[in-house]
């Protein structure tokens, strides 16, 4: 166990004073953990080998995963990177800062333990701006998994970093509830045809209004033939303590379906989490019913997603039956987290 100090910002009005101590602790070598527009993230200098240890260490994350290395100015990726392709100057033009990290050839200087071997690095650039002050304070670039402990939902406030990894990490910045809810794109473009690793913030259609061509790694839908080529997504993650299903098809097929597999789980006297919509909450009776959030925002699903899966542990749930939602925009994204939080275990409703 470390000491943990917790340091509050505003993100509206940055004490710098305040966040300079974080920023020299991140420099020396110690582990930081920050909000992001994504998630919180757990920083430590992407430069310094023993850093990163600890990263590893306090997650129990296992050492094949790769970090992405997290910059405050686009300058920054130059003296990390071998080539930085057009394609990936158009992108970086228009949706850096933000949720979208880009996979580039690395420079000699990235060590070993961020790649974890691989030829690659991702880079992102945060547009929160507590994130950006403290990387452009600690003059170095920062690696950063998500702050939770390795399989746990992404936190998206202070408290969820508090519950995974206090006295794991040396500072803890608690700044409020993060935007986007959940993480960054991760997108190959090494490749002619980028490729997304990862669904997230930056959705396929914005890629494709830049790019028109642009493909999806078939490792992150569930096809499990295929090895998915970012190592992150083939563990089990996202997940709460209960078992998750999820049903998908038609709105009235779904409520039909789910209330009849809370029937046959109460039968074998399982106590049954539902996480519904605002469109169909009301059809479900006698069981924890959750929303997350309307179908016609799938913004606001994407916000509340984590944070909905961590409260049904506090519940005491045995089984979480989901609604699935449109594969669309940031509904792709959702989808992603949820059949990872599932395991992959998907009932088809039908009438
Ligand atoms: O939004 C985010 O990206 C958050 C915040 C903190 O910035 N970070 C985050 O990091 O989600 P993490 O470590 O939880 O997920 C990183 C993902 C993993 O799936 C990892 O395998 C993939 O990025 N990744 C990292 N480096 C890679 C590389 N060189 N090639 C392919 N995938 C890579
Ligand atoms: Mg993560």
């Amino acid at each position: 166990m470390i000491e943990t100090k917790i340091i509050e910002i505003d993100p509206t009005n940055i004490d710098r004073d305040k966040l300079r101590c974080a920023a020299e602790i991140l420099a020396k070598g110690g582990t930081v953990a920050f909000p992001t527009e994504t998630v919180y993230g757990l920083g430590a200098n992407a430069l310094d080998s023993e850093a990163l240890k600890r990263i590893f260490q306090a997650k129990g994350r296992p050492s094949d995963n790769p970090l992405i290395v997290h910059i405050s100015q686009k300058e920054d990726i130059y003296s990390l990177v071998r080539e930085v392709p057009k394609r990936a100057d158009l992108l970086m033009e228009k949706f850096w800062p933000g949720p979208l990290t880009l996979v580039f050839k690395k420079s000699q200087i990235v060590p070993d333990i961020v790649t974890a071997g691989l030829d690659t690095v991702a880079i992102r650039m945060p547009s929160h701006p507590v994130a950006e002050a403290l990387i452009e304070m600690s003059g170095i670039p920062v690696a950063a998994p998500s702050a939770n402990l390795s399989g746990r939902p992404s936190p998206t406030l202070a408290v969820h970093v508090i519950e995974d990894l206090s006295g794991k990490v040396d500072i803890i910045i608690s700044g409020g509830s993060c935007s986007v809810g959940l993480e960054s794109t991760v997108l190959d473009v090494t490749e002619e045809v980028p490729v997304i690793l990862r669904p997230g913030g930056v959705t396929l259609e914005d890629l494709q209004e830049v790019l028109g061509n642009v493909s999806t790694d078939k490792g992150i839908e569930g096809d499990t033939t295929a090895i998915p080529k970012s190592p992150g997504m083939k563990y089990t993650h996202y997940a709460p303590k209960a078992e998750v299903v999820i049903i998908t098809g038609e709105i009235r097929d779904i409520v039909a379906t789910v209330n009849s597999l809370k029937k046959e789980n109460e039968k074998k006297n399982l106590k049954v989490g539902i996480m519904a919509t605002d469109e169909t909450k009301d059809n479900y009776y006698d069981a924890v019913v959750i929303s997350m959030g309307s179908r016609e925002k799938p913004g606001s699903i994407a916000e509340n997603i984590f944070a909905i899966l961590r409260s049904f542990d506090e519940k005491g749930v045995d089984v979480i039956l989901t609604e699935g939602i449109e594969t669309k925009y940031i509904g792709h994204a959702v989808m992603n987290r949820l059949m990872k939080a599932a395991g992959y275990n998907v009932v088809k409703a039908r009438r």
